[in-house]
């Protein structure tokens, strides 16, 4: 299938995202690998995934925000041949991504050190999801800055919507921007209200911990004198979403609550003018349990299972393991009965799952040969060959959507 090649060869940011849990992360990982090998580019994989797992996955031991080379060797092996790209993986560090921001943005040294040392700064620096989303961005920027790398895929966060991602730079601009924080530097403006005010933050200051109203008000001070510096800033950063060599990935997992919601993320990529690259179902089931053959077979044993199950014992008379059981002939009998009515209403439960995934599928707002399906593998995708077989999957589209 054309789509992911074309779409990797012809990108230089591909972003990843999708509901929480579907395998953003798994498949940005992947894509890199396929990246690499199928268009020879030098790869960069930003994580987020603050599990270390795929590091772990990818015989990474350090992994720094700058990135970090998965061997050549093993990833060749891996592909079972060689590799012509190479692949870097780097992590998100958000509180030293904070610093370098306010490093570049402080109007002076002075004003730096005190952001730098404000207690509530290292709380919205190191806790805070949204600012998660905001500096994934800002280091997007940097690194595409850089030219250091031929192709970025980004893994985006585990935001709670994945539209917040799409959001974070304009929404880091209006706070700066907001009312409310005018409001809150207000008294720390003016000495009159200062005054007027005072009362109120000593109360304040018992119920909330010393300082603590002080503390917020220095913070949002601080952070006005480098307003015009962010405003712009966060404005660039949300250009390189709009870059004709950007595009998005969007994963899902087939089940009907996450459809949703990618499908909703998906219109709002359009509505921003957005490029959707793929969309990864994955973790669906494979594409047999829908073949019409394989149904009708099913619905035959399941009719007809005493007559299979009795002829499967004649037929295995002979053999070993039926001449050795402990079993008479009757108990056998009944429980090859049971053996195969399980066995196709097992297949055929699975085929009302894959018919109802497919229907998700279906109403997804994408041509066909935008969708390429992963299916759910029975083992965990914790290795490079693990990856690799994912990776496969995102190459060759064999698991097509419709058969
Ligand atoms: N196709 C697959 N088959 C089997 N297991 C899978 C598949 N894809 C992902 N997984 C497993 O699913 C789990 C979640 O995957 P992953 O961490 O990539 O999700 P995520 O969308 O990044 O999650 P989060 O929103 O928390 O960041 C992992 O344990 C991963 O190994
Ligand atoms: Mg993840």
């Amino acid at each position: 299938m054309a789509g992911i090649a074309e779409l990797l060869s012809g990108s230089r940011i591909v972003i990843v995202a999708g509901p929480g849990g579907v395998g953003k992360t798994t498949v940005a990982a992947a894509l890199g690998f396929t990246a690499a090998d199928l268009t020879g580019k030098k790869v960069l994989v930003i994580t987020v995934d603050p599990a270390r797992r795929l590091a772990d996955a990818l015989g990474l031991i350090g992994l720094t925000s700058k990135g970090s080379q998965v061997s050549p060797s093993d990833l060749d092996k891996a592909a079972g041949h060689k590799v012509a790209g190479r692949l870097f993986v780097a992590m998100l560090d958000a509180k030293s991504s904070w610093d370098e921001l306010i490093n570049r943005h402080a109007p002076d040294v002075a004003t730096r050190q005190k952001i730098l040392s404000n207690p509530i700064y290292k709380n919205i620096s190191s806790r805070f999801v949204q600012s998660h989303d905001y500096i994934a961005m800002e280091t997007l920027y940097e690194l595409y800055r850089s030219n250091q790398y031929e192709l970025i895929i980004v893994d985006t966060p585990p935001s709670r919507h994945a539209i917040d991602f799409l959001d974070a730079p304009g929404k880091m601009a209006d706070f700066f921007s907001s009312k409310l924080l005018r409001w809150l530097t207000l008294p720390a403006r003016n000495r009159l209200l200062m005054g007027l005010f005072k009362p109120f933050y000593q109360v304040a200051d018992k119920i909330l911990g010393a300082q603590f109203l002080s503390d917020v008000a220095e913070f949002f001070l601080l952070f006005e004198s480098m307003y015009a510096g962010f405003v712009e800033r966060a404005q660039s950063v949300a250009g390189i979403l709009e870059n004709q060599s950007t595009s998005f990935v969007v994963v899902s997992s087939p089940e009907s609550v996450p459809m949703k919601e990618a499908e909703y993320f998906i219109s709002a990529l359009e509505t921003r003018h957005l490029r959707l690259g793929q969309m990864v179902v994955n973790r669906a089931l494979p594409s047999y349990f829908r073949d019409p053959g394989a149904v009708l077979l099913a619905n035959k044993l399941q009719d007809d299972y005493e007559i299979y199950a009795t002829e499967f014992l004649k037929k295995g008379a002979s053999l070993e393991f039926i001449k050795n059981s402990e079993f008479s002939q009757v108990r056998l009998g009944a429980l090859a009965e049971r053996v195969f009515l399980e066995v196709a209403d097992s297949f055929l439960n699975f085929s009302s799952v894959a018919v109802e995934e497919a229907y998700e599928i279906s109403k997804l707002p994408v041509d066909d040969d935008q969708i390429t399906l992963v299916p759910h593998l029975n083992i965990d995708v914790s290795n490079l060959n693990s990856l690799g077989k994912v990776a496969g999957y995102l190459a060759s589209g064999s698991e097509s959507p419709t058969m």
